[in-house]
C-alpha cells in the first residue's frame, strides 16, 4: 500500500531528497504521488497523477528546505485524481499530512466537525482537519495525541504545521520507521526509501508517536508517555536495493535466486531444532500467508507430510480467522510474509493469539511487524524484493520450511545438504542459453488469452503460484490445476492451440502427471513440459535439474521467467501491475 516518506535534518535539499527516496518506494503505490515541503515558515505542496518514477525533479531545485514529506499512493478511498493524491491540508491550510492505512471512521469525523470544511474524497483528510482543530487551543503534539485517540482503523501518518518546525509521525497497523543519523531523521513506510543516509533505525509500534524537533522523542499513545526504543542496524546494502543493469527489479530478483536459496538456509541450527521440537510438541499446526506466500505454505504442507509425516494445515490468511474454533493454546501457526506486514496475516496471527496459541513467523523484512509480534521468527535473508511480484521471496520460503520440515523429521543435516545441491543446481540453470529458451517460449504463447498450469503433489501448488505470476505482471489469463483434477472440468476449457504448462518432478506422482499432459496434448494443447527429462508430447521443454522433493523451489523459476517475458512483451510493467500493491496493510 502507500510509501511515506519525511527528512528532517541540516541538508537544505529536503525536497529533492524525498522526491529521490519516495522513487524508492514507488513498489508501493504507484497511481499518484506528492511532496510538501517547509519554506520561509510556508508550507508548499506540489502533487501529480502518475508514476514518480517517471517524473522530473525540476519543481524542487530551488526550494531551499530541510523539513519536508512524500507519499506513493494506492488509492483506497477517492479516485485517483490530483485532489485525491496526497499530501492533504486542513482547511485552514495550517497542517499538512501523508497517510497510509485507512480510518475507519472518517465520515463519523467529516460529519462532526462539518463536510463542507473537507474538499477530497480521501479519509485522510480528517487526520488534518482534526490536527488543526485541536491545534488551535493547544501545542502540536498535544493536538497530534488527541486526534489519534480519536481515529479508528490502521494508519501511519506524518503531520507538519505552519506554526511548528517539527515532524510529527504516528502508526497503528501500518508500518513506520524512523532512521536515524547524526542530526538527521528519516520517516518511512520501508528501509529503501533511506538506505543511501542511514541504516540506523527504531521501529515504531502500534499505538506509538515520534515527535521530531530538536531531537526525536517516542511517545506510547496508550499511557500518553514518553518511552525509549531501541536503535537497530539494519543489514540491507543500498546496492541491494538498486537493479542494477537489469531493465526491471523483477528479472534483477529472479537472477538473485542464484545466492538466495544458500541465505535463507543459513540459520542458526540450534533454533531450527528448537523450531521443530515445538512443531512436534505442538496440537495441531496450521501454516498461513496470502498470495504467492500462502501458495508456499500449501506446498509445504506437502513437505510436511512427505518429509516428516506431521499432518499440517493452510488456510489462507484472509481465511484463517474461521478456524478460530480449532485453535487452543497448544495449537502453533507458522505464518509467512515477504514484507512482513500484511494486513490479513496480522489478523490471522491475532486471532491465534487471542486463543493462546504461539505464532512462528517466516519474513524477509528485518523489525516488520509480523517478525516483531511473533513467538519466535525467522529470517529468509533474501534482501530488498522491489517487484511487486514475489519471486526470489517465494523460493527463500520454501527453502527454509522444507529445511524445517527436515528438522523436525530429525534429518537436519540431510535437508541441509539437499537444498545446498538445490542452490547449486539453481546457479548452473540460470545461465544465458536458459534465460534465451525461456524467452523464445514466451514469443510462441504471447499473443494466447488463456494458459492453464498442472501440477501433482507439491507441485500443484506451484501450478497455482506459477498462475498468479503469468496473471499479475502479463494479465493474460492464467489458471492453475491439480492435474487428476482435470477430467473433472477444466478439461473442457482446452481448445486446439491453448498453451498448457505441465511442472513434472521425477517423483512417484510423475507417471500421473504425464497421463494428465497427454489428455490435454488429445484434445490439441500447445504443451510446454518443465521437466528434468523430456517427453515426447511437448511441444516445447524447459529442461530444469532434478532436485527430488525440492523439485517446486527449481519448477517455478522458469515460470517467474516465462511471465516475465510475457509482460515485457506484451508492453506492460513487471515491477508495477495494475491494480496492486507490494506490501497489502489494508484487510
Ligand atoms: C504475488 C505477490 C502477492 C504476495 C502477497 C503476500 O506475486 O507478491 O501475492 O505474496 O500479497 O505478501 P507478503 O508476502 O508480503 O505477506
Amino acid at each position: 500500500m502507500c510509501g511515506i516518506f519525511a527528512y528532517k535534518g541540516y541538508q537544505t535539499n529536503a525536497t529533492e531528497l524525498v522526491f529521490e527516496g519516495l522513487k524508492n518506494l514507488e513498489y508501493r503505490g504507484y497511481d499518484s504521488w506528492g511532496i510538501a515541503w517547509k519554506k520561509n515558515q510556508q508550507i508548499q505542496v506540489y502533487k501529480q497523477v502518475g508514476k514518480i518514477s517517471e517524473a522530473s525533479s525540476e519543481p524542487f531545485a530551488e526550494q531551499e528546505s530541510t523539513l519536508a514529506m512524500s507519499h506513493s499512493r494506492w488509492a483506497t478511498h477517492g479516485a485517483v485524481t490530483q485532489n485525491n493524491a496526497h499530501p492533504h491540508f486542513s482547511s485552514d491550510q495550517s497542517i499538512a499530512v501523508i497517510h497510509n492505512g485507512i480510518i475507519e471512521n472518517y465520515q463519523e469525523i467529516r460529519d462532526r466537525l462539518g463536510r463542507s470544511r473537507f474538499s477530497t474524497e480521501t479519509d485522510t483528510e480528517v487526520i488534518a482537519e482534526l490536527i488543526a482543530e485541536y491545534r488551535k487551543t493547544m501545542d502540536f503534539e498535544s493536538a497530534a495525541k488527541k486526534a489519534c485517540h480519536e481515529f479508528e482503523g490502521r494508519y501511519a501518518f506524518i503531520a507538519m504545521s505552519q506554526e511548528d518546525d517539527m515532524l510529527i509521525a504516528a502508526r497503528r497497523g501500518s508500518p513506520l520507521i524512523l532512521g536515524v543519523a547524526a542530526g538527521e531523521w528519516f520517516l518511512a513506510s520501508d528501509i529503501p526509501a533511506f538506505l543511501k543516509h542511514t541504516r540506523e533505525v527504531n521501529y515504531l509500534d502500534d499505538d506509538q508517536m515520534v515527535v521530531i524537533g530538536e531531537e526525536a522523542r517516542f511517545i506510547d499513545l496508550l499511557s500518553d508517555m514518553e518511552i525509549q526504543k531501541r536503535t537497530v542496524t539494519i543489514d540491507w546494502t543500498e546496492e541491494e536495493a538498486q537493479k542494477g543493469d537489469y531493465d526491471h527489479f523483477m528479472l534483477k530478483e529472479i537472477m538473485d535466486q542464484k545466492e538466495t536459496i544458500m541465505r535463507a538456509i543459513n540459520q542458526n541450527e540450534e533454533e531450527i531444532l528448537k523450531i521443530a521440537e515445538y512443531i512436534k510438541k505442538a496440537r495441531g499446526v496450521f501454516l498461513s500467508g496470502c498470495g504467492t506466500a500462502g501458495k508456499v505454505c500449501m506446498a509445504s504442507e506437502y513437505f510436511f507430510s512427505i518429509v516428516a509425516n506431521r499432518h499440517v494445515n493452510f488456510a489462507p490468511a484472509s481465511e484463517f480467522p474461521i478456524y478460530h474454533h480449532f485453535l487452543i493454546p497448544e495449537s502453533l501457526l507458522i505464518v509467512v510474509s515477504q514484507s512482513g506486514e500484511t494486513a490479513d496475516v496480522l489478523e490471522a496471527m491475532k486471532v491465534a493469539k487471542e486463543k493462546g496459541a504461539k505464532v512462528l513467523s517466516i519474513v524477509n523484512v528485518q523489525g516488520s511487524s509480523i517478525a516483531r509480534t511473533s513467538d519466535f521468527s525467522l529470517q529468509i535473508n533474501a534482501g530488498p524484493e522491489k517487484a511487486v511480484a514475489s519471486t526470489k521471496a517465494a523460493t527463500s520460503q520454501l527453502s527454509l520450511l522444507l529445511l524445517i520440515a527436515y528438522a523436525v523429521a530429525g534429518r537436519l543435516e540431510e535437508g541441509k545438504k539437499l537444498l545446498i545441491e538445490t542452490a547449486s543446481m539453481i546457479n548452473d540453470m540460470l545461465n544465458p542459453r536458459f534465460l534465451k529458451y525461456i524467452k523464445e517460449v514466451a514469443d510462441a504463447i504471447n499473443h494466447s488469452e488463456h494458459t492453464y498450469i498442472i501440477g501433482k503433489a507439491a507441485n500443484y501448488p506451484m501450478a497455482l503460484e506459477s498462475a498468479i505470476k503469468i496473471q499479475e505482471v502479463s494479465y493474460i489469463h492464467a489458471e492453475g490445476f491439480a492435474a487428476g483434477e482435470l477430467k473433472h472440468g477444466p478439461i473442457a476449457l482446452i481448445t486446439p492451440g491453448t498453451p498448457c504448462i505441465a511442472l513434472i518432478a521425477e517423483d512417484e506422482v510423475r507417471q500421473d502427471i504425464l497421463n494428465s499432459t497427454m489428455e490435454l496434448k488429445s484434445r490439441g494443447a500447445y504443451i510446454i513440459g518443465v521437466s528434468p527429462n523430456m517427453h515426447e508430447c511437448f511441444d516445447h521443454w524447459i529442461r530444469v535439474p532434478d532436485a527430488g522433493i525440492a523439485s517446486p523451489i527449481v519448477n517455478v523459476i522458469p515460470i517467474q521467467l516465462l511471465a516475465y517475458h510475457l509482460s515485457v512483451l506484451r508492453g506492460c510493467n513487471p515491477d508495477m501491475p495494475r491494480n496492486l500493491a507490494k506490501s497489502v496493510t489494508v484487510k
